[in-house]
């Protein structure tokens, strides 16, 4: 990423909401119109990342959601519990404004969407995420995310192996 770089808080009334702007005008009418309802309302948390004080150059939202275990790839579900749904985090909407795209900040969003969603104290096993389209869905299978067999644009990352890592990286800084 060039430049400054960017701080990663959750949305509040400060952060200025009008001037967001990505290719996606649903995505730029939510969090406009939308998303202080649904954080009110406690059906989201919403995430931006700031360059300077209030311009926010990208966003995007969690919330709690389940798996069906049977919409699961079946090397998936083999290692699984029986149960028939498994608890996930859903990040709903991701959106990089167009002034910001290209350098990583999608990416850093999403290593932050998952970093939250593997710290939880509440168990969820995986991040679940809505792509908009097939561009959409393209990102996500770069980033290591798997498509619902009859479902190709919900993609699901196992959060076990982000908290190996974490938990990797913190011995080895503790053994320092
Ligand atoms: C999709 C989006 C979030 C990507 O954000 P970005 O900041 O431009 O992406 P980054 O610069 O972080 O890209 C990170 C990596 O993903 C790759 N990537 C980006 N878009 C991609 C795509 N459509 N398909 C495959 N890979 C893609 C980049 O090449 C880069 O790879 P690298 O790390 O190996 O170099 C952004 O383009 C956007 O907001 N689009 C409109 C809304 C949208 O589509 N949201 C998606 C969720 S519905």
């Amino acid at each position: 990423m060039s430049g400054e770089p960017f701080k990663l808080v959750p949305l509040d009334a400060r952060h200025d909401r009008a001037t967001f702007n990505s290719d996606s005008e649903p995505l730029n009418r939510y969090l406009q119109q939308q998303v202080t309802q649904d954080i009110r309302r406690r059906v989201a948390a919403c995430f931006v990342a700031l360059a300077g004080p209030s311009r926010i150059a990208g966003y995007y939202t969690l919330a709690s959601a389940s798996l069906l275990l049977a919409d699961l790839p079946d090397s998936t579900r083999k290692k699984l519990p029986r149960y028939p749904t498994v608890p996930a985090v859903r990040m709903g909407r991701l959106a990089v404004d167009q002034a910001y795209q290209g350098q990583g900040l999608g990416g850093a969003l999403l290593a932050d969407a998952l970093d939250r969603a593997a710290r939880a104290e509440i168990a969820a096993y995986a991040l679940l995420v809505d792509a908009k389209d097939d561009a959409a869905a393209a990102f996500y299978r770069h980033h290591g995310f798997i498509a619902l067999p009859d479902s190709p644009l919900t993609l699901f990352l196992p959060l076990a192996t982000i908290q190996l890592t974490r938990i990797a990286a913190n011995s080895s800084g503790a053994d320092h």
